[in-house]
């Protein structure tokens, strides 16, 4: 099974696509879980797909096809983030271990002066936890109240990333989180 990223073109060749897949799924850990055509629009327009700091791919599955959305953000920074969007049928099979490893890859053998590769998501979103973890990512934050939740009490965001030499020699660097005595 091989990962491979297909660049997308969100104001040419993807913009009906990109605006059909992002309407069809729900994303209930995203600031804005259900977009509507305009909100995907006014995204594009002003740049969120692909600026200096936005990229953004179709994620394909050799044997399965199209499976999703992935971008990437702060690209000007030499510490870029990603969205990682599964489209709806391909969530729950494991597939965003194989796509945020293959990610991971594409970052550091494409990206020279990129050293760390960060993610940040919702303390609820399981899954996503779980993936960072299964790839070696490691919890370096835990952003207590750190993002608001419509009508409800802020949750907590929780800040993963992996250094180049942990991609490259395939262990995590740890750290002492207790490091000062009081
Ligand atoms: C988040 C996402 C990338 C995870 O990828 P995935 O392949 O769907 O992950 P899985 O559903 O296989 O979950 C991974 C693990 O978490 C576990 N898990 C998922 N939800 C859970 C929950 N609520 N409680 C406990 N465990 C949970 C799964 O059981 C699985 O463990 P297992 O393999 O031992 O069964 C994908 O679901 C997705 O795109 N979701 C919508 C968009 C999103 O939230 N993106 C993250 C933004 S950074």
């Amino acid at each position: 099974m091989i990962i491979s990223f297909t660049r997308i073109d969100p104001s040419g060749g993807d913009h009906d696509a990109l605006i059909e897949f992002m309407t069809r799924n729900e994303f209930p850990f995203h600031g804005c879980p259900r977009p509507g055509a305009a909100d995907v629009e006014a995204s594009i327009s002003k740049g969120a797909y692909r600026d200096e700091d936005n990229d953004s791919f179709w994620i394909d599955h050799s044997e399965v096809g199209r499976i999703g959305f992935f971008r990437l953000e702060d690209l000007s920074d030499d510490a870029p983030l990603f969205d990682l969007r599964l489209d709806g049928p391909f969530r729950g099979r494991g597939l965003g271990v194989h796509t945020l490893n293959a990610a991971t890859h594409h970052v550091f053998s494409t990206m020279p002066s990129v050293n760390r590769f960060e993610g940040q998501t919702r303390e609820d979103n399981t899954a996503m936890r779980k993936t960072f973890v299964r790839c070696g990512w490691l919890k370096e934050a835990h952003y207590r109240e750190g993002w608001p939740v419509d009508g409800g009490a802020p949750l907590a965001s929780v800040a993963y990333s992996i250094l180049r030499r942990d991609w490259e020699t395939g262990q995590t660097t740890t750290f002492a989180w207790d490091d000062l005595t009081t």
